[in-house]
């Protein structure tokens, strides 16, 4: 579960947002929407806590930003797996060593590391490319190397920023399709996107940014965009 409350967040003394209260659940997908410059990627560093509220809780994966310990935040990035716009693959290594590399430093054995890699590159139909390096591969496939290195840890969350924010329309979808898929499994997948064409595409529960606050949104088969859910 991933949950606010009464969350302040600034940036060098610049409010983003006020009074944040939301709860996201066990197995929710959720699209974060709003315009460029809205707080999408503030509200998915927050949530990996790269940033510190200003005010109010947030709490994910048992850990709350209020109590939480600098040296504790590791131990949370572990259970979220983080996917970027721009897939932030190691260039000198092998796809596998991308992925290993995650089990590696928390000492995984070597069996059990090609065990779980290979298990993670096939949930994302990426098995035959273990050897590749990232820049063999199309801008399509690196991202789905990347959602593969945030499952291997079978984390609790996927937090994904602009996950197709480099990707041609098609391809974007396809990229949707597998984190819904994840998301089935029963892991809470939430992607923070402006691309209103894939949330069309597979409406879900969306939040939209709206005044330095979140609103309840959804969208409607011709709509131009988002409008509040009436309550
Ligand atoms: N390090 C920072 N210091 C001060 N202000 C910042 C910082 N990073 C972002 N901001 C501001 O915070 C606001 C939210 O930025 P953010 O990057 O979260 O938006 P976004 O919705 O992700 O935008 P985009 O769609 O362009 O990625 C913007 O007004 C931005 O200028
Ligand atoms: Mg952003």
């Amino acid at each position: 579960m991933i949950s606010f409350v009464n969350l302040d967040i600034e940036l060098n003394r610049k409010p983003v947002f006020s009074n944040l209260n939301l709860t996201i659940q066990p197995g929710e997908l959720v699209f974060i929407a709003g315009k460029s410059g809205s707080g999408k990627s503030t509200l998915l560093k927050t949530m990996y806590m790269e940033i510190k509220p200003k005010k109010g809780e947030l709490i994910i994966a048992g850990y709350n930003s209020r109590t939480i310990k600098k040296r504790e935040i590791p131990l949370l990035r572990r259970k979220l797996g983080i996917v970027f716009q721009d897939f932030r693959l190691l260039e000198d290594r092998s796809v596998y060593d991308n992925l290993a590399f995650v089990l590696k430093v928390t000492g995984t054995k070597e069996k059990l590391i090609r065990e779980k890699v290979m298990h993670a590159l096939e949930s994302v139909g990426l098995s035959d490319v273990a050897g590749e390096l990232p820049i063999r591969l199309s801008g399509g496939e690196q991202q789905r190397v990347s959602i593969a290195r945030a499952l291997v840890r079978e984390p609790l969350v996927i937090l994904a920023d602009e996950p197709t924010g480099n990707l041609d329309p098609d391809t974007s979808i396809e990229i949707l399709e597998y984190l819904k898929k994840i998301n089935q499994k029963g892991i809470i997948v939430v992607i923070g996107t402006h691309d209103y064409e894939l949330i069309r595409h597979s409406p879900s529960r969306t939040l939209l940014i709206q005044d330095r606050s979140l609103v309840e949104a959804s969208i409607r088969e011709g709509a131009t965009g988002f409008r509040p859910v009436p309550a």
